[in-house]
Protein backbone atom coordinates (compact mmCIF):
# COMPACT_ATOMS: atom_id res chain seq x y z
CA UNK A 1 0.00 0.00 0.00
CA UNK A 2 1.86 3.48 -1.01
CA UNK A 3 1.60 6.26 1.13
CA UNK A 4 -0.13 9.60 0.63
CA UNK A 5 1.59 12.95 2.39
CA UNK A 6 -0.59 15.81 3.00
CA UNK A 7 -0.02 19.40 4.14
CA UNK A 8 -3.25 19.96 6.28
CA UNK A 9 -4.56 21.49 9.22
CA UNK A 10 -7.31 20.58 11.83
CA UNK A 11 -8.19 23.77 13.44
CA UNK A 12 -8.00 27.74 12.18
CA UNK A 13 -4.88 29.59 12.89
CA UNK A 14 -1.64 31.27 11.83
CA UNK A 15 -0.72 28.40 8.68
CA UNK A 16 2.81 28.01 10.68
CA UNK A 17 1.47 27.20 13.58
CA UNK A 18 -1.68 24.87 12.18
CA UNK A 19 -0.51 23.10 9.21
CA UNK A 20 1.37 19.70 9.37
CA UNK A 21 2.51 16.91 7.49
CA UNK A 22 -0.10 13.84 7.38
CA UNK A 23 0.86 10.71 6.41
CA UNK A 24 -1.74 8.43 5.47
CA UNK A 25 -1.99 5.00 3.88
CA UNK A 26 -3.26 5.81 0.08
CA UNK A 27 -7.21 4.48 -0.09
CA UNK A 28 -8.75 2.28 -2.99
CA UNK A 29 -9.09 4.83 -5.76
CA UNK A 30 -12.87 4.83 -6.16
CA UNK A 31 -14.21 3.57 -9.75
CA UNK A 32 -15.81 7.19 -11.13
CA UNK A 33 -12.35 9.17 -10.03
CA UNK A 34 -9.27 9.97 -11.58
CA UNK A 35 -5.92 9.36 -9.49
CA UNK A 36 -3.43 12.33 -9.96
CA UNK A 37 0.04 11.96 -8.58
CA UNK A 38 1.07 16.13 -7.49
CA UNK A 39 4.28 17.63 -9.15
CA UNK A 40 4.51 21.47 -8.21
CA UNK A 41 2.15 23.48 -6.75
CA UNK A 42 2.58 27.03 -5.65
CA UNK A 43 2.23 28.90 -2.31
CA UNK A 44 -0.36 31.74 -2.71
CA UNK A 45 -1.60 34.28 -0.37
CA UNK A 46 -4.92 33.12 -1.58
CA UNK A 47 -4.26 29.45 -0.40
CA UNK A 48 -2.77 30.94 3.53
CA UNK A 49 -6.03 32.95 4.01
CA UNK A 50 -8.83 30.09 4.47
CA UNK A 51 -6.11 28.45 6.98
CA UNK A 52 -6.28 31.66 9.16
CA UNK A 53 -10.09 31.60 9.28
CA UNK A 54 -11.19 33.97 7.50
CA UNK A 55 -13.17 31.35 5.47
CA UNK A 56 -14.87 29.45 7.89
CA UNK A 57 -18.04 29.68 7.23
CA UNK A 58 -17.40 27.45 3.97
CA UNK A 59 -13.59 25.88 4.92
CA UNK A 60 -14.59 22.27 6.75
CA UNK A 61 -12.25 20.74 9.17
CA UNK A 62 -9.95 19.02 8.62
CA UNK A 63 -8.70 19.68 5.48
CA UNK A 64 -5.65 19.77 3.10
CA UNK A 65 -4.22 22.87 2.06
CA UNK A 66 -3.57 24.78 -1.46
CA UNK A 67 -6.00 25.82 -4.08
CA UNK A 68 -3.99 24.73 -7.53
CA UNK A 69 -1.28 22.60 -8.98
CA UNK A 70 -0.19 20.67 -11.38
CA UNK A 71 0.43 16.67 -11.54
CA UNK A 72 0.28 13.33 -13.41
CA UNK A 73 -2.84 11.10 -14.19
CA UNK A 74 -1.88 7.57 -12.49
CA UNK A 75 -5.45 5.63 -12.85
CA UNK A 76 -8.41 7.03 -14.54
CA UNK A 77 -12.13 5.15 -14.99
CA UNK A 78 -12.21 3.79 -18.59
CA UNK A 79 -14.52 7.16 -19.56
CA UNK A 80 -11.03 9.22 -18.78
CA UNK A 81 -8.46 6.93 -20.05
CA UNK A 82 -7.48 9.53 -22.41
CA UNK A 83 -5.62 11.44 -19.18
CA UNK A 84 -3.82 8.64 -18.13
CA UNK A 85 -0.49 9.80 -17.58
CA UNK A 86 -1.35 13.37 -19.12
CA UNK A 87 -0.30 16.80 -16.89
CA UNK A 88 -3.47 18.17 -15.43
CA UNK A 89 -4.35 20.98 -12.99
CA UNK A 90 -6.50 18.69 -10.58
CA UNK A 91 -8.44 21.95 -9.53
CA UNK A 92 -12.16 22.12 -7.15
CA UNK A 93 -11.79 19.33 -5.42
CA UNK A 94 -9.66 18.53 -2.18
CA UNK A 95 -6.43 20.32 -1.19
CA UNK A 96 -3.77 20.49 -3.69
CA UNK A 97 -0.77 20.25 -0.89
CA UNK A 98 -0.44 16.55 -1.29
CA UNK A 99 1.21 13.94 -3.04
CA UNK A 100 -2.13 12.30 -4.44
CA UNK A 101 -5.72 13.54 -5.03
CA UNK A 102 -8.71 11.63 -6.03
CA UNK A 103 -10.39 13.81 -8.58
CA UNK A 104 -13.80 13.80 -10.96
CA UNK A 105 -12.26 13.20 -14.21
CA UNK A 106 -14.75 16.02 -15.64
CA UNK A 107 -13.67 18.78 -14.20
CA UNK A 108 -9.45 17.76 -14.86
CA UNK A 109 -7.84 20.49 -17.14
CA UNK A 110 -5.55 18.92 -19.61
CA UNK A 111 -2.01 20.91 -19.63
CA UNK A 112 -1.05 21.58 -23.24
CA UNK A 113 2.02 20.11 -24.10
CA UNK A 114 4.03 24.10 -24.71
CA UNK A 115 3.37 24.95 -21.27
CA UNK A 116 6.22 24.43 -18.74
CA UNK A 117 5.65 22.88 -15.34
CA UNK A 118 6.00 26.20 -13.16
CA UNK A 119 4.05 27.82 -15.51
CA UNK A 120 0.76 24.98 -15.51
CA UNK A 121 1.19 25.18 -11.55
CA UNK A 122 0.34 28.53 -11.10
CA UNK A 123 -2.02 29.18 -14.24
CA UNK A 124 -5.27 29.01 -12.28
CA UNK A 125 -5.87 31.35 -8.80
CA UNK A 126 -3.93 34.83 -9.44
CA UNK A 127 -3.94 34.54 -14.05
CA UNK A 128 -8.08 33.23 -13.78
CA UNK A 129 -8.92 36.06 -11.28
CA UNK A 130 -7.14 38.63 -13.45
CA UNK A 131 -9.14 37.67 -16.63
CA UNK A 132 -12.38 37.75 -15.14
CA UNK A 133 -11.91 40.46 -12.75
CA UNK A 134 -11.57 42.47 -16.64
CA UNK A 135 -14.06 40.56 -18.33
CA UNK A 136 -16.16 41.77 -14.76
CA UNK A 137 -15.17 45.20 -15.03
CA UNK A 138 -13.73 46.89 -18.76
CA UNK A 139 -10.98 48.94 -18.53
CA UNK A 140 -10.72 49.85 -21.96
CA UNK A 141 -9.93 53.74 -22.34
CA UNK A 142 -10.00 54.13 -18.42
CA UNK A 143 -7.46 55.12 -15.92
CA UNK A 144 -6.44 52.18 -13.82
CA UNK A 145 -5.65 52.30 -10.15
CA UNK A 146 -4.22 49.27 -8.68
CA UNK A 147 -3.20 48.60 -4.88
CA UNK A 148 -0.49 45.35 -3.94
CA UNK A 149 1.13 46.34 -6.57
CA UNK A 150 4.44 43.84 -6.36
CA UNK A 151 2.19 40.92 -6.26
CA UNK A 152 1.81 38.64 -9.07
CA UNK A 153 -2.08 39.33 -9.47
CA UNK A 154 -1.53 42.86 -9.53
CA UNK A 155 1.34 42.62 -12.51
CA UNK A 156 -1.09 40.14 -14.42
CA UNK A 157 -3.93 43.05 -14.01
CA UNK A 158 -1.72 45.72 -15.35
CA UNK A 159 -0.65 43.77 -18.19
CA UNK A 160 -3.63 43.05 -18.97
CA UNK A 161 -5.49 46.41 -18.52
CA UNK A 162 -3.26 47.34 -21.22
CA UNK A 163 -3.97 44.86 -23.84
CA UNK A 164 -7.41 45.76 -23.16
CA UNK A 165 -7.18 49.47 -24.05
CA UNK A 166 -6.39 50.70 -20.63
CA UNK A 167 -5.23 54.46 -20.97
CA UNK A 168 -3.25 54.03 -18.13
CA UNK A 169 -2.32 52.15 -14.93
CA UNK A 170 -1.05 52.96 -11.52
CA UNK A 171 0.45 50.62 -9.13
CA UNK A 172 0.66 51.59 -4.74
CA UNK A 173 3.82 49.44 -3.98
CA UNK A 174 5.32 48.99 -0.34
CA UNK A 175 8.59 47.74 -1.32
CA UNK A 176 10.67 49.86 -3.74
CA UNK A 177 12.43 46.30 -5.27
CA UNK A 178 9.26 46.23 -7.14
CA UNK A 179 9.31 50.25 -9.22
CA UNK A 180 11.79 48.90 -11.90
CA UNK A 181 9.25 45.83 -12.84
CA UNK A 182 6.52 47.97 -12.98
CA UNK A 183 7.82 50.96 -14.87
CA UNK A 184 8.52 48.05 -17.21
CA UNK A 185 5.33 47.10 -17.63
CA UNK A 186 4.39 51.09 -17.95
CA UNK A 187 2.83 51.15 -14.58
CA UNK A 188 3.36 54.79 -13.03
CA UNK A 189 4.42 53.42 -9.33
CA UNK A 190 3.37 55.11 -6.14
CA UNK A 191 5.01 54.63 -2.70
CA UNK A 192 2.21 53.67 -0.13
CA UNK A 193 3.48 55.96 2.37
CA UNK A 194 3.14 58.63 -0.29
CA UNK A 195 -0.43 59.31 0.62
CA UNK A 196 -1.24 62.68 -1.28
CA UNK A 197 0.02 61.08 -4.54
CA UNK A 198 -2.19 58.05 -3.80
CA UNK A 199 -5.23 60.59 -2.91
CA UNK A 200 -4.99 62.47 -6.21
CA UNK A 201 -3.92 59.60 -8.19
CA UNK A 202 -7.83 57.89 -6.80
CA UNK A 203 -8.95 61.65 -7.75
CA UNK A 204 -8.20 60.43 -11.42
CA UNK A 205 -9.15 56.80 -11.54
CA UNK A 206 -12.25 55.48 -13.00
CA UNK A 207 -11.40 51.52 -11.99
CA UNK A 208 -9.74 50.68 -8.87
CA UNK A 209 -8.42 46.70 -8.09
CA UNK A 210 -7.73 46.61 -4.36
CA UNK A 211 -5.58 43.48 -2.78
CA UNK A 212 -4.74 45.09 0.33
CA UNK A 213 -8.02 46.39 2.23
CA UNK A 214 -6.78 48.75 5.23
CA UNK A 215 -6.36 52.24 5.27
CA UNK A 216 -4.33 52.71 2.38
CA UNK A 217 -7.49 51.15 0.75
CA UNK A 218 -10.38 53.25 2.81
CA UNK A 219 -8.35 56.25 1.74
CA UNK A 220 -8.59 55.80 -1.76
CA UNK A 221 -12.15 54.43 -1.32
CA UNK A 222 -12.92 57.47 0.36
CA UNK A 223 -10.99 60.02 -2.33
CA UNK A 224 -12.55 58.77 -5.31
CA UNK A 225 -15.58 60.52 -7.67
CA UNK A 226 -18.79 59.26 -6.44
CA UNK A 227 -20.01 55.89 -8.39
CA UNK A 228 -16.34 54.93 -9.35
CA UNK A 229 -16.07 51.27 -9.08
CA UNK A 230 -13.35 50.25 -6.01
CA UNK A 231 -13.06 46.51 -6.69
CA UNK A 232 -12.06 44.98 -3.34
CA UNK A 233 -10.50 41.30 -4.43
CA UNK A 234 -7.78 41.08 -1.40
CA UNK A 235 -6.86 41.77 2.11
CA UNK A 236 -3.28 41.98 2.00
CA UNK A 237 -3.08 44.19 5.28
CA UNK A 238 -5.35 41.99 7.44
CA UNK A 239 -7.81 44.73 7.58
CA UNK A 240 -11.05 45.56 6.52
CA UNK A 241 -11.55 48.41 3.82
CA UNK A 242 -13.58 50.96 5.79
CA UNK A 243 -16.16 53.40 3.13
CA UNK A 244 -16.48 56.70 5.21
CA UNK A 245 -18.87 58.90 3.60
CA UNK A 246 -19.36 59.54 -0.27
CA UNK A 247 -16.34 58.55 -2.43
CA UNK A 248 -16.26 55.07 -4.95
CA UNK A 249 -18.34 52.07 -5.30
CA UNK A 250 -17.01 49.42 -2.98
CA UNK A 251 -17.76 45.94 -4.71
CA UNK A 252 -15.96 42.78 -3.91
CA UNK A 253 -14.46 40.20 -5.99
CA UNK A 254 -14.34 36.19 -5.34
CA UNK A 255 -12.72 33.96 -7.85
CA UNK A 256 -14.77 30.95 -6.32
CA UNK A 257 -17.73 32.79 -6.48
CA UNK A 258 -17.67 32.59 -10.15
CA UNK A 259 -17.56 28.97 -10.53
CA UNK A 260 -21.31 28.73 -9.06
CA UNK A 261 -23.39 26.62 -11.60
CA UNK A 262 -20.46 26.77 -14.43
CA UNK A 263 -20.34 23.60 -16.77
CA UNK A 264 -17.11 21.12 -17.06
CA UNK A 265 -17.46 22.67 -20.53
CA UNK A 266 -17.35 26.48 -19.53
CA UNK A 267 -14.83 25.21 -17.20
CA UNK A 268 -12.41 23.85 -19.33
CA UNK A 269 -13.40 27.02 -21.74
CA UNK A 270 -12.19 29.39 -19.75
CA UNK A 271 -8.67 27.61 -19.68
CA UNK A 272 -8.68 27.38 -23.21
CA UNK A 273 -8.89 31.11 -23.47
CA UNK A 274 -5.77 31.77 -20.17
CA UNK A 275 -3.65 29.10 -21.84
CA UNK A 276 -2.17 31.55 -24.88
CA UNK A 277 -2.39 34.49 -22.70
CA UNK A 278 0.46 32.88 -19.35
CA UNK A 279 3.63 35.05 -20.18
CA UNK A 280 6.53 33.17 -18.03
CA UNK A 281 7.76 37.35 -18.16
CA UNK A 282 5.03 38.74 -16.39
CA UNK A 283 4.28 35.59 -14.17
CA UNK A 284 7.74 35.75 -12.75
CA UNK A 285 10.04 32.47 -11.68
CA UNK A 286 9.33 30.26 -9.15
CA UNK A 287 11.47 28.90 -6.02
CA UNK A 288 11.00 25.51 -5.12
CA UNK A 289 11.04 23.78 -1.98
CA UNK A 290 10.39 19.73 -1.42
CA UNK A 291 6.94 19.31 0.43
CA UNK A 292 9.58 18.10 3.88
CA UNK A 293 10.75 22.24 3.48
CA UNK A 294 7.34 23.81 3.88
CA UNK A 295 7.66 25.86 6.63
CA UNK A 296 11.16 27.49 5.35
CA UNK A 297 8.67 27.82 1.84
CA UNK A 298 6.11 29.85 4.25
CA UNK A 299 8.55 32.10 5.33
CA UNK A 300 9.66 32.68 1.85
CA UNK A 301 5.85 34.17 1.09
CA UNK A 302 6.29 36.61 4.58
CA UNK A 303 9.99 37.87 2.89
CA UNK A 304 9.06 41.66 1.50
CA UNK A 305 10.24 41.89 -1.88
CA UNK A 306 10.07 38.68 -3.44
CA UNK A 307 10.05 38.12 -7.08
CA UNK A 308 9.93 34.65 -6.53
CA UNK A 309 6.58 32.39 -6.11
CA UNK A 310 7.71 29.79 -3.53
CA UNK A 311 6.17 26.32 -5.19
CA UNK A 312 6.08 22.91 -3.68
CA UNK A 313 8.07 19.77 -4.83
CA UNK A 314 6.31 16.29 -4.63
CA UNK A 315 9.26 14.20 -4.90
N1 LIG B 1 -10.41 37.32 -4.56
C1 LIG B 1 -9.86 36.36 -5.28
O1 LIG B 1 -10.53 35.48 -5.77
C2 LIG B 1 -8.36 36.39 -5.48
C3 LIG B 1 -7.78 35.60 -6.46
C4 LIG B 1 -6.40 35.71 -6.65
C5 LIG B 1 -5.62 36.54 -5.84
N2 LIG B 1 -6.25 37.25 -4.86
C6 LIG B 1 -5.50 38.15 -3.97
O2 LIG B 1 -4.51 38.84 -4.70
C7 LIG B 1 -3.51 39.26 -3.81
C8 LIG B 1 -2.15 38.99 -4.42
O3 LIG B 1 -1.93 37.59 -4.51
P1 LIG B 1 -0.60 37.06 -5.26
O4 LIG B 1 -0.60 35.58 -5.22
O5 LIG B 1 -0.52 37.74 -6.57
O6 LIG B 1 0.53 37.63 -4.29
P2 LIG B 1 2.10 37.45 -4.37
O7 LIG B 1 2.56 37.37 -5.77
O8 LIG B 1 2.49 36.34 -3.46
O9 LIG B 1 2.64 38.82 -3.79
C9 LIG B 1 2.24 39.24 -2.52
C10 LIG B 1 2.62 40.70 -2.42
O10 LIG B 1 1.87 41.24 -1.36
C11 LIG B 1 2.55 42.33 -0.85
N3 LIG B 1 2.15 42.47 0.55
C12 LIG B 1 2.05 41.52 1.49
N4 LIG B 1 1.62 42.04 2.64
C13 LIG B 1 1.45 43.35 2.42
C14 LIG B 1 1.02 44.43 3.22
N5 LIG B 1 0.70 44.26 4.50
N6 LIG B 1 0.96 45.64 2.66
C15 LIG B 1 1.30 45.82 1.37
N7 LIG B 1 1.71 44.85 0.56
C16 LIG B 1 1.78 43.62 1.09
C17 LIG B 1 4.02 42.03 -0.99
O11 LIG B 1 4.58 43.22 -1.43
P3 LIG B 1 6.05 43.72 -1.09
O12 LIG B 1 6.98 42.80 -1.83
O13 LIG B 1 6.04 45.10 -1.67
O14 LIG B 1 6.23 43.71 0.38
C18 LIG B 1 4.05 40.96 -2.10
O15 LIG B 1 4.65 41.47 -3.26
C19 LIG B 1 -3.78 38.53 -2.49
O16 LIG B 1 -4.45 39.40 -1.61
C20 LIG B 1 -4.74 37.43 -2.89
O17 LIG B 1 -5.57 37.01 -1.84
C21 LIG B 1 -7.59 37.19 -4.66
Amino acid sequence: MSINTALAYRSFGPPDVVLHLQDEDLSPLPRHLARVRMLFAPINPSDLIPITGAYRHRTRLPCTAGYEGVGVVTAAPVSAKHLLGRRVLPLRGCGTWQRYLDCDPDLLIPVPDDVPDDIAARAYINPMAAQILLKTWPVRGKTVLLTGAGSVCANLLADWSFREGADSVSGVYRNPVHIDRLNTLGVQPLSEDALDGIKSTAGRADIVFDALGGPIASLILASLRPGVPFVGYGLLSGMPVTPVGEGGRLERFHLRDTLVGLSPLEWRQRFDELWPKLDERIMGPSRRFDLLDWRDALAFVRESGRRQKPVLVFS
